[in-house]
């Protein structure tokens, strides 16, 4: 049987590592500033926005937030950017995705300054990572790395496969488990072979998005698997992209759904806040 991996556990480490060093930066005058833009009602980003705001109050960061209607036009929504780019209190800025269809995803990424790009999605910062000279790690796949060196895992001359080819996710998690001398795979929807691939995995990282989607015999016994899947399952009840009961007897790590990489994500968007305000500061 597995041993589970609490994210719940590591993510709150993190945190208090933040708040203690947004405790020092207090001392000299500076409170770290994040600003949250949410476009529109969809009920899950509401649930994460509610607690990134949550999360930034409880390490002692100043959190904004900018909840527009979903009508807003790209002009507004570009014109926001522009001022919270300039807005010295504030140290980053995130826009919530996914955004109302009539908006240019691509346009409101673009036009985040990259040092208050605490998502890590903007091209520069992007290009960043892809040669290992960063400020920020998008903070999903960083999540997932801090879990993995949680646990002491070792990722040098591991196969790694990554299920999922995302910008958020898939592309960026690769590319830090090959900064960790990982030898990696990233499989998508038209991978041919998929089961035997996941099979051959030492550290297996689903990010598909579709409830239970790894089974048993996807997985090579004592295998170390992180799960990045939040979904419903047929009872609407919160699950991963990993079946869990059926994958952990055989593999050596587990990521559980609810409890895993989601805590992490928020609490490394609280680092890279930190980070920025580091920057924005000259620190
Ligand atoms: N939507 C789902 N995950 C994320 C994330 O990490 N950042 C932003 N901005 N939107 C998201």
């Amino acid at each position: 049987m597995a041993t589970i991996i609490s994210g719940k556990e590591v993510s709150a480490k993190v945190r208090e590592e933040v708040r203690k060093e947004c405790e020092q930066l207090a001392e000299m005058g500076i409170t770290p500033g994040l600003a949250v833009i949410i476009v529109g009602d969809d009920p899950a980003s509401r649930v994460y926005v509610n607690n990134k705001k949550k999360a930034c109050e409880e390490v002692g960061f100043i959190s904004e937030e900018y909840a527009l209607p979903a009508e807003t036009t790209q002009e507004e929504l570009l014109a926001l950017i522009s001022k919270l780019n300039s807005k010295p209190d504030i140290d980053g800025i995130l826009c919530q995705l996914p955004l109302p269809a009539h908006l240019d995803e691509k346009a409101v990424i673009n036009a985040i300054s990259p040092t208050k790009d605490v998502d890590a999605f903007h091209p520069s910062n992007v290009g960043k990572i892809m040669i290992g000279d960063y400020d920020f790690l998008p903070c999903t796949p960083a999540g997932v790395m801090e879990l993995i060196h949680s646990a002491g895992i070792e990722v040098s001359g591991k196969n790694c496969v990554v299920i999922g080819r995302s910008n958020i996710v898939g592309k960026p998690m690769a590319m830090l488990l090959l900064h960790e001398n990982g030898t990696v795979t990233i499989c998508h929807s038209r991978t041919k072979n998929l089961k035997e691939i996941c099979a051959s995995a030492d550290i297996l990282v689903a990010a598909v998005g579709k409830p239970k989607f790894v089974k048993a015999d996807m997985v090579k016994e004592g295998a170390v698997v992180l799960d990045v899947g939040i979904n419903r399952d047929k009872n609407g009840k919160l699950c991963g992209d990993v079946d869990f009961e059926e994958v952990a007897p055989k593999a050596s790590f587990i990521t559980p759904v609810p409890g895993g990489v989601g805590p992490m994500t928020i609490a490394m968007l609280m680092k890279n806040t930190l980070k920025a305000a580091k920057l924005q500061n000259q620190l």
